[in-house]
């Protein structure tokens, strides 16, 4: 029975020092396999006298259940210490810094838009918008703007060309927002029919807007918005309320001058600059124009399907680009279309 005993030792150290599942069944055949030590010996047994046989049985028997019993053992082992190098080999590191999610953010001009609108809505004006390319009589004819007005030359006018390579004379990139007052007064007529029956008219138009025209402070594209409120006995000084405080609210400030300087537009009649200056910071005291503005001409409501005997108005276009440049205190109008993330981010 020693020899058993020793069998058993035998193997278990045999299981012990394989160190890889491969060697392991390599030691395994040894003993369990076809030729393997306790095989023979049970094999063995029938060559015994029968009064040994069943005592010697026995103990071959408990030998190898021991033999297996290391053998499942060592499997085991192997088993949890593969896993745990694999586990080991594609640990993560929870205390390194992560690779960061940057928040993406709104382009300070459409910040500008959409403060422009919430503002102008807190005060009853709808946000209406018109095509970009337009026709030459919703950008200037209806507008009053005569034929040989200088707008209307190439220099200062993008014009479509047709199939053939041609200029197209009527179609053009509209070079303001102001198109957005016929198409929205003739809207507004077509919708409430009876001009009595009209409830007045209060919209901006904000929208990009196309001149021939590229330095610091200019850019062949950039931003307008319109703005429109005709209605019974609508006055200059209603103009200068709503645009007064208009841009104290916009640049959260009462430490702000706004003036309206004459000028002429053939759209309004009179017309005004608005310029504004502050009172304190970088740009204290310096006048800086924002907007062009004045009372409805005549023709153009006509033209917009409104009685001018009945009705009048005051328009505004003002530059969200130039409000945006104030805000933040940008010097240089190209920032804003060229894209850069340097720029861009700081508006996060
Ligand atoms: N459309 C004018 C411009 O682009 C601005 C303006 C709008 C002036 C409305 C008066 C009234 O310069």
């Amino acid at each position: 029975m020693d020899n058993l005993d020793t069998l058993v030792a035998q193997a278990t150290a045999d299981f012990a020092a394989a160190v890889e599942p491969a060697k392991l069944e390599e030691a395994k055949a040894r003993y369990l396999g076809k030729e393997g030590a306790l095989t023979v010996l049970l094999k063995g047994l029938g060559k015994l006298p029968p009064e040994e046989k069943k005592s010697a049985g026995a103990a071959i028997n408990i030998a190898k259940q021991a033999v297996e019993a290391a053998l499942a053992a060592r499997r085991e082992a192997l088993r949890l210490a593969q896993l745990e190098a694999q586990l080991a080999a594609e640990a993560l590191d929870v205390t390194l810094p992560g690779r960061g999610q940057t928040r993406g953010a709104l382009h300070p001009v459409t910040r500008s838009l959409e403060r422009i609108e919430q503002l102008f809505r807190s005060i009853g004006f709808e946000v209406a918008d018109g095509p970009e390319i337009e026709g030459d009589w919703h950008n200037f004819t209806a507008l009053n703007t005569p034929e040989k007005h200088p707008a209307r030359s190439m220099h200062d006018t993008f014009y479509l060309l047709d199939a053939q390579g041609r200029v197209q004379e009527d179609v053009l990139l509209r070079t303001h927002t102001s198109p957005v007052q016929i198409r929205y007064m003739q809207a507004h007529v077509a919708q409430y029919g009876h001009l009595d029956a009209m409830p007045e008219i209060r919209v901006i138009a904000p929208g990009r807007v196309y001149r021939v025209d590229s330095d610091a402070t200019h850019s062949p594209m950039f931003h307008q918005v319109e703005g429109l409120w005709v209605g019974e006995n609508v006055s200059f000084a209603d103009l200068k309320g709503v645009i007064g405080d208009f841009l104290r609210r916009f640049f959260e400030s009462d430490d702000l001058k706004v003036r309206f300087r004459p000028s002429f537009f053939p759209f309004t009649e009179p017309s005004a600059e608005i310029d504004v200056a502050f009172m304190s910071g970088p740009l204290e005291g310096r006048w800086l124009e924002i907007a062009g503005c004045g009372m409805v001409h005549p023709n153009v409501l006509r033209f917009g399907g409104i009685d001018p005997e009945k009705y009048t108005g005051f328009a505004f276009g003002m530059g969200p680009d130039r409000l945006t440049m104030l805000r933040y205190g940008i010097n240089d109008l190209r920032l804003f279309f060229e894209g850069d993330l340097r720029f861009l981010s700081q508006f996060r």
